[in-house]
């Protein structure tokens, strides 16, 4: 049950929502609070005054054991033995599928995330749209969703001309295969370095045999392409990331016309120094350009026949964009060029913007070729992850696959854990740390509750009337707000949301862990606590998976 629904409900007052109810910092309060002051503009009296009234009509019920007015606040306890049977029960009936839900049923989500570019290194800066888009993807599959996982490919241009180039004058067709598309991304540096007048020349008659369907350039142009997809789907694989679709930006040739069409019959386009544009300036935004001087259509047009093309594929109840804040600009004026042609699922597209990503050692930059790879970042991680791992427990079996898991997720983790449109900084010691707010520590907790349960070697049975203390409510508060948390991740494109509340609930049972025993006990009070480790196990297990992090049963 979420109770800031129930309690608003219960109040029943015009202008209050579940969103006005809050959690007080000092549960000694309440368990809920809500504060009068916006209220006291509606009802011209003062906060102090409505907190009273509110108070005097409200009725206590099995749900809500007290409420009480504190300068204007109206405080409300929860009733704790229900709460914590309602909540436990739910979870070990519910197990893997607690925080579940069928509300996006009949529902599609499109989710264009990673899109990678064919030829150019999967690096670093790859990672927040890759596992922000790949949570995004699970939160609303968990909420009944149909997903829609999209790879739009860079896969269009004037460099694959360039690497063709490069590659029949340099290249040697083994090495490529071997040296995949790190090979192929040398070729193409190469090119940048070393191409003259002539080798330009012969790189835009590559680019335009592609075009116009020559057999040995496509030939090449796909062998490319299969290489760098072979690779970024093993990375994929390690980041339990998965596409439904690879339709990239190449896919938009033949369907780009229409749309053309159309800006021109609804008197949208406009000829500007030879090239084709979309006026935007009375929305104070530069032009959207559509065609170049020489006829030649650009990212922007193709966005536009990709997002036309998944309304009548999918026809999508949203469909997201996971893409750095560098091309906020891109999306807000093809976004506006489908609201001005009239398409009224415009306003269903969104724009989740993220912050870069840099590592400690200074910013990374793609031109000058110092690139650094996500697969050494993961190599790194997970090195680092199995020394943190042996020192902390040197008799663990399985240690390199603990490590996986463990360095994954804190490849994962380290790109999710802030607020997404944050620049982070990402340092190997802190993702790594056992104390810190880390996937480590939440994989260490949940670990550490499996022991306890598979110790006790006795079945969870949860006793009914159990009183708990303070340590175990706060716990018991914490686990009935995942349902909710998932809710609001999807709400607001924000897995950061379950990542922090995955640390929240692991922070809440260590402290109840400390200090409440658990093996020595017995009777209700061991089966309770048992019943509540089981619970907080499969919640943070769950809240993990939303992430695409694995949780070992030891370590
Ligand atoms: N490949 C692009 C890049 O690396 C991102 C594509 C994002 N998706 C889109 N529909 N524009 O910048």
């Amino acid at each position: 049950m979420d109770y800031r629904v129930y309690i608003a409900e219960k109040l029943n007052v015009d202008g209050i929502a579940a969103s006005d109810i809050a959690l007080p910092p000092n549960s000694e309060m309440g368990d809920y609070a809500l504060p009068c002051f916006k209220l006291a503009k509606i009802f011209r009296k003062s906060p102090v005054q409505i907190a009273e009234e509110l108070k005097n009509e409200f009725v206590c019920d099995s749900v809500i054991s007290e409420v009480s007015a504190v300068n204007g606040y109206l405080n409300f306890k929860i009733n704790k033995i229900g709460l914590a049977q309602n909540v436990i029960s739910e979870i070990l009936e519910r197990g893997d599928n607690y925080g579940s839900s069928e509300e996006g049923k009949g529902k599609t989500v499109c989710i264009d995330y990673s899109s990678v570019n064919i030829a150019k290194p999967f690096h670093i800066g790859h990672l927040s749209t890759t596992v922000i888009g790949g949570a995004l993807y699970k939160i609303y599959a968990c909420l009944g969703y149909n997903v829609v996982g999209i790879n739009h490919l860079g896969d269009y241009g004037t460099q694959f001309g360039k690497l063709i180039c490069a590659y029949k004058k340099w290249g040697v067709k083994e090495e490529v295969q071997k040296g995949g598309i790190h090979a192929i991304n040398a070729l193409y540096v190469r090119f940048n370095e070393e191409a003259d007048e002539n080798m330009e020349a012969e790189a835009r008659e590559y680019f335009r045999l592609i075009e116009s369907g020559d057999k040995e350039a496509n030939e090449l142009f796909e062998w490319f392409k299969s290489l760098t997809l072979e690779y970024v789907k093993t990375i994929y694989d390690k980041l339990n990331i998965t596409f439904d679709s690879y339709a990239g930006e190449r896919f938009y040739t033949d369907k780009m016309q229409p749309v053309i069409d159309e800006l021109k019959r609804k008197n949208l386009l406009k000829e500007s120094e030879g090239a084709q544009i979309v006026d935007l300036e009375p929305y104070g935004m530069p032009p959207c350009l559509i065609l170049r001087s020489d006829g030649a259509s650009l990212y922007a047009t193709r966005d536009l026949a990709a997002a036309t093309y998944r309304k009548n594929t999918y026809d999508f109840y949203k469909c997201l964009y996971v893409v750095a804040y560098q091309q906020n600009l891109h999306f807000k004026q093809i976004f506006k060029v489908l609201e001005l042609m009239g398409k009224p699922w415009a306003k269903d597209l969104v724009h989740v913007a993220y912050g870069m990503v840099s590592l400690e050692d200074g910013a990374m930059s793609t031109r000058k070729g110092k690139v650094v790879w996500l697969e050494d970042v993961i190599s790194k991680c997970v090195e680092k992850a199995y020394s943190v791992i042996a020192e902390k427990n040197s008799a663990l079996e399985n240690k390199s696959e603990i490590a996986e898991t463990v360095g994954l997720g804190a490849v994962i983790f380290g790109a999710l854990y802030n607020n997404k449109i944050k620049d982070i900084t990402f340092s190997y010691d802190k993702v790594l740390s056992f104390e810190g707010e880390t996937s480590v520590y939440v994989q260490y907790t949940c670990a550490r509750a499996n022991s306890v349960i598979e110790k006790s070697g006795q079945k969870i049975q949860l006793p009914h009337g159990y009183m708990p203390n303070n340590a175990e409510f706060e716990v018991i508060k914490a686990l009935a707000l995942f349902p909710r948390t998932v809710r609001d991740a999807a709400d607001k494109y924000e897995p950061s949301l379950i990542a922090r509340y995955a640390v929240d609930l692991a922070q809440k049972f260590n402290k109840f862990y400390i200090e409440c025993k658990i093996l020595t006990e017995s009777g209700d009070i061991k089966n309770f606590r048992l019943a509540l480790t089981k619970s907080v196990h499969t919640t943070l297990k769950a809240a993990l998976s939303l992430l695409g992090i694995g949780a070992p049963e030891k370590m």
